[in-house]
C-alpha cells in the first residue's frame, strides 16, 4: 500500500511538473501563466477535481514511447466560478508544445460529454501547437471527435475558449464554434495558415501578431470577443461572464441582488438625443443609465462599433442588449454589424436570455462594399434571428427606426413582446430628406418648396404617434422612466411561451 501511494505521489509530481523546469521558466519569461496556474486564476479556491492526471499517449513512433508526461499535455476536470460547475480544459504549452494527441483529445471529450449529461459550460483554455505531428491521423481524428460535441454542445451549454497561445491550422476551428473567443494581446494568435504558407502563397509578408494577434481578431475580422492585457486579466473576465450565464439551457440565468433599485429615475435621459436629428449621441450612456449598477459587460466592443452587443442585468435578471450606436457610421446596419448583433441574439435565445433592444438606426448601409458583401444575406442573418427567437424580447426606439432596419430591429412584427418608443422616435421608410427627393423628383430643383416639404414630412412621421396608432408601439415612455419600465415589462415577460413549429433544424441564411 504504501508503494502505491509512494508511486501515486511520485506520478502526480511528474505531472505537475509538466514539461519539466526549463519549460515553465520558457512559459513564464513569454508573460504566460502555465496550464495549472491559469486554473488557479479561473476557478474557485481549492474547487479543481482533477481527471486523467495519469493518462499518456500510446505513441512508438519518433521516439515518442521513451516521452510519455502524465497528462499528456493538457489539464482537465472541473470547477467552480463563484460556486457554479463548470468544466475545463487547459493545454499545457510546455508538454510537446501543448499538441493534440489521440489521449489528450480523449481527455477533453470526457469532460465535454459529463458536462452535457449534467448541464455546465465547457472553458478551454487553448494553448497549442495544433496537431501532434508525430501521430499523424490518430491527432486528427482526436480533433474531429472534439469538434463534433463542440456541435453537439452548441445551444446545451455555453462554451468558452480562451486562446492563450497558438491556435493554428484546423485547431482554430473548435473555438469557432464555441459562443465566446477571448484572446490575449501579444501572446496568443489563432490562423488557418501561418505567416510562412502565406508568404508563399501570396507573397504577403506578415508577422503573426498582424496576421491572428488578439488585436486582429477583436478589431478586424471579428472572430475574437475580446482581447486582453494577459492571462490573470482574461481568465478574470471569464469568470465575470461565467456570472451572467445560465450554466445550460435547461437553467434560467442566475439572479443577482441588487441594490439599485428598479424605480430609479435617471432626468439626464430626458437629454440625452440632441434636438438636431443628425447629431449622435452614446447609446452607451443610456445602457449604463438603465442597467443594475450601470454594469454592462459589452462583447466585441472594438469590432462592428455601430451595434453594440453585451450583457447587463435589470432587477437581478441576466438581459442581453443589443443597441445601435449613432456615434459609428450614425448607427447604420452593415455586414459586419448584423452577423455580430445576430450571433449574440441567438445565443441569447439558445439560453433563454431575455433581448433588450435599443433602436436608433437609418438604415442599411449603402454602397458596393456592402452589396458585393453580401449585405443581403449577413443582414438577413439579423433579421432571421430576432424572428425565429422566442425569449422575451423587449425593444425602445429611442430615435430613428427608418426601412428595413425597422422592422429587423425586434419589431413588433417579428414577435417583439413589448415595444416603446420615447417622444423623440422617428418611425418611417426612409429620412425626411431622402424620402421628399423621390416623391416630389418633379420639385426637386426648387429648393425653397423641397425645404416646405421636407418640413411637412418631418412633422408627418418624426414621431412616434402613426405606429401608436395602429399598435405597432405599445406605449411611448419617458426617457426618465426607461428603467422602471423596461424592468416591469421584462417581470410580467418571466413567464413567456412561445413555440416555432417543429422542425429538424432553420435554414439560416449562411
Ligand atoms: C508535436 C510540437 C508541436 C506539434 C510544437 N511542438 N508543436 N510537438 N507536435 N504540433 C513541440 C516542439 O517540438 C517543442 O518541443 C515544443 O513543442 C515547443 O515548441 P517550440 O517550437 O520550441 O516553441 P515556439 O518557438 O514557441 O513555437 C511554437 C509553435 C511551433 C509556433 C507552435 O512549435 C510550431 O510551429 N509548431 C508546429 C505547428 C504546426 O504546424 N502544427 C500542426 C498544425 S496543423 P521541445 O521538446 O523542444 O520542447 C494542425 C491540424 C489540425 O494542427 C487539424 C484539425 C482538423
Amino acid at each position: 500500500m504504501r508503494d502505491i501511494i509512494e508511486q501515486l505521489e511520485d506520478k502526480r509530481a511528474q505531472a505537475r511538473l509538466g514539461g519539466g523546469e526549463r519549460r515553465i521558466a520558457a512559459q513564464h519569461a513569454k508573460g504566460k501563466l502555465t496550464a495549472r496556474e491559469r486554473l488557479e486564476v479561473l476557478l474557485d479556491e481549492g474547487s479543481f477535481e482533477e481527471y486523467d492526471m495519469f493518462v499518456e499517449h500510446r505513441s512508438h513512433d519518433f521516439g515518442l514511447a521513451e516521452t510519455t508526461v502524465p497528462g499528456d499535455g493538457v489539464v482537465t476536470g472541473w470547477g467552480t466560478v463563484n460556486g457554479r460547475l463548470v468544466f475545463v480544459f487547459s493545454q499545457d504549452f510546455t508538454v510537446f508544445g501543448g499538441s493534440l494527441s489521440e489521449a489528450h483529445a480523449e481527455k477533453i471529450c470526457k469532460i465535454m460529454d459529463q458536462a452535457l449529461k449534467v448541464g455546465a459550460p465547457v472553458i478551454g483554455l487553448n494553448d497549442s501547437g495544433g496537431a501532434r505531428i508525430q501521430e499523424g491521423v490518430a491527432s486528427l481524428a482526436g480533433y474531429a471527435e472534439v469538434f463534433q460535441r463542440n456541435v453537439l454542445a452548441s445551444g446545451v451549454v455555453p462554451q468558452i475558449s480562451v486562446v492563450m497561445g497558438p491556435c493554428a491550422g484546423g485547431a482554430v476551428y473548435s473555438p469557432a464554434m464555441t459562443d465566446f473567443i477571448f484572446m490575449v494581446k501579444d501572446s496568443s494568435y489563432m490562423f488557418v495558415t501561418g505567416p510562412d504558407v502565406v508568404k508563399t502563397v501570396t507573397q504577403e509578408t506578415v508577422t503573426h501578431e498582424e496576421l491572428g494577434g488578439a488585436i486582429t481578431h477583436s478589431k478586424v475580422s471579428g472572430v475574437a470577443d475580446m482581447a486582453f492585457e494577459n492571462d490573470v486579466e482574461a481568465l478574470l473576465e471569464t469568470r465575470r461572464l461565467i456570472d451572467f450565464l445560465p450554466l445550460s439551457n435547461r437553467e434560467r440565468a442566475p439572479q443577482r441582488a441588487s441594490a439599485d433599485p428598479v424605480t430609479r429615475v435617471e432626468a439626464a435621459l430626458d437629454t440625452l438625443v440632441p434636438d438636431n436629428p443628425n447629431k449622435p449621441y452614446d447609446m452607451i450612456e443610456l445602457i449604463t443609465k438603465i442597467v443594475d449598477e450601470g454594469d454592462f459587460y459589452e462583447l466585441q466592443p472594438d469590432f462592428a462599433g455601430n451595434v453594440v452587443i453585451g450583457f447587463a442585468r435589470i432587477a437581478g435578471e441576466t438581459i442581453g442588449i443589443v443597441a445601435n450606436q449613432p456615434l459609428v457610421l450614425a448607427g447604420c446596419l452593415d455586414i459586419d454589424s448584423a452577423r455580430k448583433a445576430g450571433r449574440f441574439v441567438r445565443f441569447c435565445d439558445c439560453f433563454e436570455i431575455p433581448i433588450l433592444t435599443l433602436v436608433d438606426v437609418p438604415g442599411f448601409l449603402p454602397g458596393t462594399t456592402q452589396e458585393y458583401g453580401a449585405i443581403i444575406k449577413h443582414g438577413a442573418k439579423l433579421l432571421f434571428a430576432y424572428a425565429e427567437a422566442t425569449v422575451p424580447k423587449v425593444t425602445l426606439i429611442t430615435r430613428k427606426a427608418y426601412g428595413g432596419a425597422y422592422d429587423v430591429m425586434a419589431s413588433k412584427h417579428l414577435r417583439g413582446d413589448v415595444n416603446f418608443a420615447w417622444p423623440t422616435a422617428e418611425i418611417a421608410v426612409m429620412g425626411p430628406k431622402g424620402a421628399v427627393e423621390i416623391i416630389f423628383r418633379a420639385e426637386l430643383g426648387d429648393a425653397e418648396k423641397m425645404t416646405a416639404r421636407e418640413a411637412e414630412y418631418r412633422e408627418k412621421f418624426a414621431n412616434p404617434f402613426i405606429a401608436g396608432n395602429r399598435g405597432f408601439i405599445d406605449d411611448v415612455i419617458l426617457p426618465r422612466n426607461t428603467r422602471r419600465r423596461l424592468a416591469r415589462a421584462f417581470a410580467m415577460l418571466r413567464g413567456k411561451q412561445l413555440e416555432n413549429p417543429s422542425k429538424k433544424h432553420d435554414n439560416i441564411p449562411l
